[in-house]
């Protein structure tokens, strides 16, 4: 039953204790406590009986989820900056106004790039996994050698917020030489801030980067952007960081690139077919897999349910939320 004057909300994730009460304070709000992951039966349930959905990467929001009849929600509150699990032209088309939650996770995933190139290049995934299997028999000068990252080359694939957060640390933090390529440039003086170079082209990057990491958004145009012709450019000494969406990299590709030696390694937090992980990749040891932990702070998971809920409430108050994307 819902309360009259109060929207029913239904959030498909289990969200942090302090954004589900406060939910529930606002709305009729329909929670996950056993945090399963929805079926496409479930979620167009509640779209055929809440005013408003909270999805997350989790839910797979099609055209033909999306084609229920009747349907009663007007808002997907997206938990999440990334939305291509939503098809936001059809949800358009019925009707749905879409949010996403974008800024307060910026500086976590940027801290979390920044953490992955140094658990490549410092082997500190192996180097883990060497201790807790008593493989260690103790310090030796020519044990472990990785790379430095300090003063490399880094190359980023997209400079929006999250790309530039990255470019920030590298180059005030590391002093790295930063290079990028995103066809929506920054302003000049946002590049020069960074100490960034504007490269022509994603093999501009690619042929001269120490660290390639990815910021681009997944659209259809970015879909495996990473591809074998492309990773076939890059060094043999080499990183490449995705933590932004799994399809950019061609995952069967980048496995046959790492297995031929044509680059140093990889770093993910993000897969083509979450949470299912290329086969291959589990093998290498040069490869580091989170996840998908980007924004997984106890703050920002916070802040990014507080965001979604404030989309809801201005939506339900009849303004336009301030983070609406169609
Ligand atoms: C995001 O916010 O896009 C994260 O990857 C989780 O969806």
């Amino acid at each position: 039953m819902s309360t009259p004057g109060r929207p029913t909300v239904v959030v498909t994730r289990r969200l942090p204790a302090p954004v589900e009460e406060q939910l529930a304070r606002e709305f009729q709000a329909r929670l996950n406590p056993d945090d399963h992951p929805f079926t496409p039966a479930e979620l167009q349930e509640a779209l055929r009986s809440a005013d408003g959905v909270v999805p997350t990467v989790s839910d797979r929001v099609s055209a033909d989820t999306l084609s229920v009849e009747p349907l009663r929600a007007r808002i997907l509150a997206n938990f999440g900056v990334g939305f291509n699990h939503i098809d936001v032209s059809a949800a358009q088309a019925r009707g749905l106004v879409v949010t996403n939650t974008p800024d307060v996770l910026t500086d976590d995933t940027a801290d979390e790039a920044i953490m992955l190139m140094l658990m490549v290049a410092r082997r500190a995934g192996e180097g883990e996994r060497h201790v807790r299997t008593g493989a260690w028999t103790g310090w030796r000068p020519t044990h472990m050698l990785g790379t430095r990252l300090s003063g490399k080359v880094l190359g980023l694939i997209g400079m929006g917020r999250i790309g530039r957060a990255v470019a920030k640390r590298a180059h005030h933090g590391f002093a790295m030489r930063v290079m990028f390529h995103d066809p929506y440039p920054p302003p000049a003086e946002v590049v020069t801030e960074l100490g960034a170079e504007r490269q022509r082209s994603v093999e501009d990057v690619l042929r001269e980067a120490d660290f390639v990491s990815i910021h681009s958004p997944a659209t259809p145009d970015t879909r495996h952007l990473i591809n074998a012709a492309r990773l076939a450019l890059m060094r043999p000494t080499a990183f490449l960081i995705n933590t932004a969406r799994g399809d950019i990299v061609d995952e069967a590709a980048l496995v046959t690139a790492l297995e031929r030696g044509q680059i140093a390694g990889a770093a993910l937090d993000v897969y083509e077919q979450e949470p299912r992980v290329t086969p291959g990749l589990l093998k290498l040891d040069n490869v580091v897999l989170l996840p998908h932990l980007g924004s997984a702070t106890q703050e920002t998971r916070v802040a990014m349910g507080m965001r979604a809920l404030d989309n809801l409430k201005a939506f339900f108050a009849g303004a336009t939320p301030r983070d609406r994307v169609v």
